[in-house]
């Protein structure tokens, strides 16, 4: 059975203080876990310093993001090329901080997820509905349109062994995770219409929750059955939090698994 896995999203956070200060810990505590694993989505140019760190650590890269180009005249962009070059094994794609601060669309979004996944990196689609949405009760909708901009370009094996990252936009920063119910509904809801393409693929696939996980709340998210692996932005900034909830999950899917 696959670990759960938590991904600590450091978003524009982090300085080399930061990272001195609180990589061994994290260290530490990914050694203790059994049932976990831990992951860790710095800043871009932390990621090789971080690497180092990690070396001999079953701690995974994430990057928070990728171009959609291999190389060439592109200012300012990081290629697939180079997140496998520095050891990069995950890549968050389409977070909806891009998708309404940088204008990424679905189809943009498309084709980063489809080079992601064809370069052997795990793709992170990250897809959720707004607050609006959620009042005209278009969660589904929005998450299925989401997937099928894919679906569009590429056959529904591009998403065999990808992750899925349920993130309601509302619900990120905002303090407040979604209803337990409402996360178990949709994620079902996204298994059962990949399944009813292809059963195999809609198995494995990793589904995860992101959206103000605390150490507080942690505990409600283990009643969810269909979720693998949390995406967590704040409370992995500071270290006692961060800590305090690995823990906590540790100890219910040991629970759970027991
Ligand atoms: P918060 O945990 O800060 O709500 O952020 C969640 C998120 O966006 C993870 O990708």
């Amino acid at each position: 059975m696959k670990k759960f896995l938590i991904i600590a999203n450091w978003k524009l956070n982090g300085d080399f203080n930061f990272i001195n200060k609180n990589i061994n810990l994290i260290k530490k505590i990914d050694n203790s876990l059994n049932f976990c694993k831990l992951a860790i989505a710095p800043p871009y140019v932390y990621i090789d310093y971080i690497h180092n760190y990690l070396k001999n650590t079953s701690i995974n890269l994430v990057a928070q993001n990728v171009d959609i180009n291999e190389k060439g005249s592109f200012t300012g962009e990081i290629s697939i090329n180079m997140l496998k070059d520095i050891g990069v094994k995950y890549v968050i794609i389409g977070h909806s901080e891009r998708r309404i601060n940088h204008y990424e669309n679905n189809n943009f979004i498309a084709k980063k997820f489809i080079l992601t996944k064809k370069k052997g990196l795990i793709p992170i689609l990250c897809i959720g509905e707004t607050k609006e949405e959620k009042k005209q009760n278009i969660t589904e909708k929005i998450c299925i349109n989401q997937i099928n901009s894919i679906l569009k370009i590429c056959e529904v094996k591009i998403f065999y062994n990808t992750i899925i990252a349920y993130e309601p936009i509302w619900a990120i920063g905002s303090r407040k995770i979604a209803d337990i119910n409402e996360i178990e509904k949709t994620i079902s809801f996204i298994k059962k219409y990949i399944s009813s393409i292809n059963q195999k693929i809609s198995k494995s696939i990793v589904f995860q929750y992101g959206g103000s996980v605390n150490k507080d709340n942690i505990n409600n998210l283990f009643q969810i059955k269909n979720i693998n692996g949390l995406l967590v932005g704040k409370a992995s900034l500071t270290i006692e939090n961060f800590i305090s909830l690995v823990k906590k999950a540790e100890k219910n899917i040991r629970l759970l698994r027991s």
